[in-house]
């Protein structure tokens, strides 16, 4: 994340101040369901019948009254809508929060594009990665996808702005590809978030590796956190990578926040607590008094719930080398990740380590 110490210190006032309030960090609105591609792992693929829409001063207005910290513009894929360009314009305060992330699967980017979204106010570009390869057109279902990712991202991170980075969702089928992928990362200039699957979207538990893969699993994200303290570019702290892990071992992670730290806007404007639950409300605070009071669901741990449930000593932790970055101007030691908002390369507690395989096998 390329930001300036004085919008870090301005993010981590309004998560505390909202925290306080009952309102979301993050919002994801998703302008439309439509998607170019039809991946494995989601619900969205392909065209949507009838999709109502709101127009861009309308996502523009719901974003001025939750006053989210971060506001991401998903999909379906987004740049989809040729509209795209208005809603960022109409959605983003520069200089000023929220933080606005283009969220794609790149099939439609261009540098053309990418300097049109930067200048309507996107601060921060996250392309979604599954495979370091060509398995990731066959993934998505998009012929040339990785060969067009090749080029472009490439491109777009030699301009040298630092606002691209890819996510990637770990899944059974890629868990062995996670060093591949932080190597392309380097390659690419960029940085790698990662994120967990979660079954609900498509209702297959296939995605989520069997116990018997853990120990692979476990080794893979090792293999990760090494490349991490070694200097390579990944996002996600050690600590937040050990919660994934867990949440494979034990199948969940109790304490959603969903509808109160993060929450989703649908096409039509409607308020969905995740991606992955159907229920719309009207407003939050219906959602709050009729779904996350009484919300017991555990079964996804994507990157949104890692981030935004974090305590604050939790953030400050896993940000501690951009914050000394950024308020100290403080040189990064040698070997340390190159990536801003990275986590600290500290030796995990009790508490981080990470679970042993007899809780997976429980
Ligand atoms: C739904 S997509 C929308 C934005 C855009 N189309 C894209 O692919 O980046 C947002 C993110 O959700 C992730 N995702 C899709 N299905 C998932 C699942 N079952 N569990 C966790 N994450 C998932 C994707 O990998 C992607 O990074
Ligand atoms: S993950 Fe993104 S690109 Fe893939 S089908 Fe879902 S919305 Fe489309």
């Amino acid at each position: 994340m390329n930001i300036t110490a004085r919008l870090a210190l301005k993010m981590l006032a309004r998560g505390i101040r909202n925290k306080f309030a009952q309102l979301p960090l993050s919002v994801s609105f998703e302008v439309t369901h439509y998607c170019t591609a039809n991946c494995w792992h989601c619900n969205w693929g392909g065209p949507v019948k009838g999709e109502s829409r709101l127009q861009a001063e309308d996502y523009a207005a719901i974003c001025r009254e939750l006053r989210p910290a971060v506001s991401h513009i998903s999909g379906g894929e987004p740049l989809a809508r040729g509209d795209v360009y208005e809603i960022a314009r109409a959605m983003a305060n520069p200089g000023d929060l929220p933080w606005m992330v283009l969220v794609s699967n790149a099939a439609a980017l261009t540098v053309d594009k990418y300097w049109k979204l930067r200048e309507a106010g996107i601060n921060q570009f996250s392309i979604s990665l599954d495979f370091p390869d060509e398995r990731h057109s066959e993934f998505r279902r998009i012929p040339g996808l990785f060969e067009k990712m090749d080029r472009v991202i490439p491109e777009i991170t030699a301009l040298g702005n630092g606002d691209l980075s890819l996510n990637s969702c770990i899944t059974a089928w890629n868990y062995r590809d996670l060093p591949a992928m932080v190597e392309l990362a380097r390659r690419w200039n960029t940085s790698i978030n990662f994120s967990v699957y979660s079954p609900l979207r498509v209702n297959d538990e296939n995605g989520l590796p069997r116990p018997d893969q853990l120990q692979e699993v476990r080794d893979c994200f090792q293999r990760v956190i090494d490349m991490k303290k070694a200097g390579f570019p990944v996002y996600s702290s050690e600590r937040v990578m050990w919660k994934y892990y867990r949440f494979f071992t034990e199948r969940g992670i109790p304490g959603c926040q969903a509808g109160r730290r993060f929450l989703v806007i649908n096409p039509d404007g409607a308020l969905t607590p995740c991606a992955m639950v159907w229920a719309k409300y009207r407003s939050q605070r219906d959602m709050l008094r009729e779904f996350t009071a009484n919300n017991t669901c555990e079964s996804c741990y994507i990157s949104t719930r890692a981030n935004t449930e974090k305590t604050l000593a939790d953030f400050l932790a896993d940000n501690r080398e951009m914050l000394l970055e950024r308020f100290f101007k403080r040189r990064r030691p040698p070997g340390r990740s190159a990536t801003p908002l990275t986590g600290p390369d500290r030796q995990p507690s009790a508490q981080e380590e990470p679970p042993r395989k007899s809780m997976a096998a429980g």
